[in-house]
């Protein structure tokens, strides 16, 4: 398993982090099979496997839950989680709790927090008492209320440098990699070469030093209008949906199941019970 110093040489060594997100046994074992550096078990769990509208329902029994799952599906895979909505803003004691609590409870490897600011104090009670974090800036969508919606972020060139000041803050807190998401690229490159730890980017350009991606959106499993900046490589949604209207169809014209799916009584067995 890749570690967070790991994760700092690629940095070094100009070697891409991949990120894919994970809610369940089934997509962490796929991930960690494909090769995949990092796994995140998102809060984005709350839109794409739970049905909400925004992450901000999301608990942390949801993501414990899930994480367990993950898991158990990628044994040997970096994984992060999500801490969700207000579980880590009311106090350093609250924060350190929570923090322990998915950790422990689930087996992750490290948390990720969004925002700066109120935020940076917590980066470092977690890290001093050794729990690894990940920062998030940009478009922070447990904000999106605050925020006006999912939109571009740090449009201008003092929004950019009140971004990599951030991330620097985060940095010195003690952070071991920072997600951009939703930035223009030239902020993403100038926060990049600022920085000692890994920039992970999401609709934030290749100057990143790696990428993260929600698994739902990368393989087509939703029916729901994909980002700009997200790349569908597949949709299952499509394929899917052909094999269940294909099963429907052939459960009802008698075509399922087929000789070959179905058990026979022995001969013997057949004589006694026809008598
Ligand atoms: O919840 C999530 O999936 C995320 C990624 C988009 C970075 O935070
Ligand atoms: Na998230």
């Amino acid at each position: 398993m890749k570690t967070t110093t790991d994760f700092m040489k690629m940095k070094e060594m100009n070697e891409k982090v991949t990120m894919v997100t994970a809610y369940d046994y089934p997509a962490a074992k796929i991930a960690e099979q494909s090769g995949i550096d990092m796994i995140l078990v998102g809060d984005s769990l709350g839109m794409v496997v739970l049905g909400y509208d925004s992450t901000v329902p999301v608990t942390l029994e949801d993501m414990i839950h899930h994480t367990k799952a993950v898991k158990r599906g990628a044994p040997n895979t970096f994984v992060v989680v999500d801490m969700p909505f207000m579980t880590y803003h009311l106090s350093s004691q609250e924060t350190l709790k929570n923090a322990a609590r998915l950790l422990q409870e689930t087996g992750a490897d490290a948390v990720k927090v969004e925002g700066a600011n109120n935020v940076i104090p917590m980066i470092r009670s977690l890290t001093e008492a050794g729990v690894p974090v990940m920062a998030h800036l940009g478009l922070t969508p447990q904000s999106a209320g605050v925020l006006g919606g999912y939109k571009v972020q740090a449009k201008t060139a003092e929004q950019g440098l009140k971004l990599t000041r951030d991330a620097i803050e985060c940095q010195k807190a003690g952070a071991f990699a920072v997600v951009l998401e939703c930035i223009p690229q030239q902020i993403t490159e100038q926060v990049t070469s600022q920085l000692a730890i890994p920039t992970i980017g999401i609709g934030a350009g290749v100057q990143s030093d790696g990428q993260v991606l929600v698994y739902h959106d990368l393989i087509g499993y939703g029916d729901y209008k994909l980002a700009k900046f997200v790349k569908q490589y597949t949709n299952v949604y499509a394929s899917i949906g052909e094999a269940l209207e294909q099963y429907i169809e052939e459960v009802r014209t008698g075509q399922f199941p087929s000789e070959g799916h179905s058990f026979n009584l022995k001969e013997e067995e057949r004589v006694a019970l026809y008598g």
